[in-house]
């Protein structure tokens, strides 16, 4: 498991990530911060569409980031948090969210590609609710890359 420190260097990341959520629609911001090897945190925001079902989860784009650098092999750890919007548009709330079975999928890529079991934090907007997980509890008996040759 990530030592506390790198989980609140995450969590806070991505709440910083969630400042940039383009949520409109849902007004529900998500922030996710991706840990790699080297220590480098990647972060990601909720992307939404007027074409409602086109929308990109916080974590996919964290993932997409950290892949466009070469670097999905390298995830260990992310953090995600979420919350509802009020009028100012200040995402607020202090229920942790957890990735949705997309991103646990596109997740997993990441993983299995790097070899390694990946510790997911989930948190709130606000507070000291953060949960730890690991994607094999949130995701089990996957289908990855090994079942096709990878
Ligand atoms: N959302 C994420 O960014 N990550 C998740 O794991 C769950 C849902 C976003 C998608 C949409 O923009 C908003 O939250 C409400 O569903």
């Amino acid at each position: 498991m990530t030592d506390p420190e790198t989980r609140d260097r995450l969590i806070a990341a991505a709440r910083q990530a969630a400042r940039h959520a383009h949520a409109p629609y849902s007004r529900f911001a998500v922030g996710a911060a991706a840990l790699l090897t080297d220590g480098t945190i990647v972060m990601g925001a909720n992307v939404e569409n007027a074409s409602y079902g086109l929308s990109l989860c916080a974590e996919t784009v964290a993932i997409a980031t950290a892949s466009a650098a070469g670097r999905l092999a390298d995830i260990v750890a992310i953090g995600v948090v979420g919350g509802m919007m009020d009028a100012g548009s200040a995402a607020q709330g202090t229920d942790p969210v957890r990735p949705c079975g997309r991103c646990r999928q596109v997740l997993n890529e990441a993983a299995q590609l790097g070899g390694r079991d990946l510790d997911v934090w989930c948190g709130g907007i606000t507070g000291d609710r953060i949960e730890a997980h690991r994607l094999s509890a949130l995701l089990p008996h996957s289908f990855g890359p090994a079942d096709l040759g990878l």
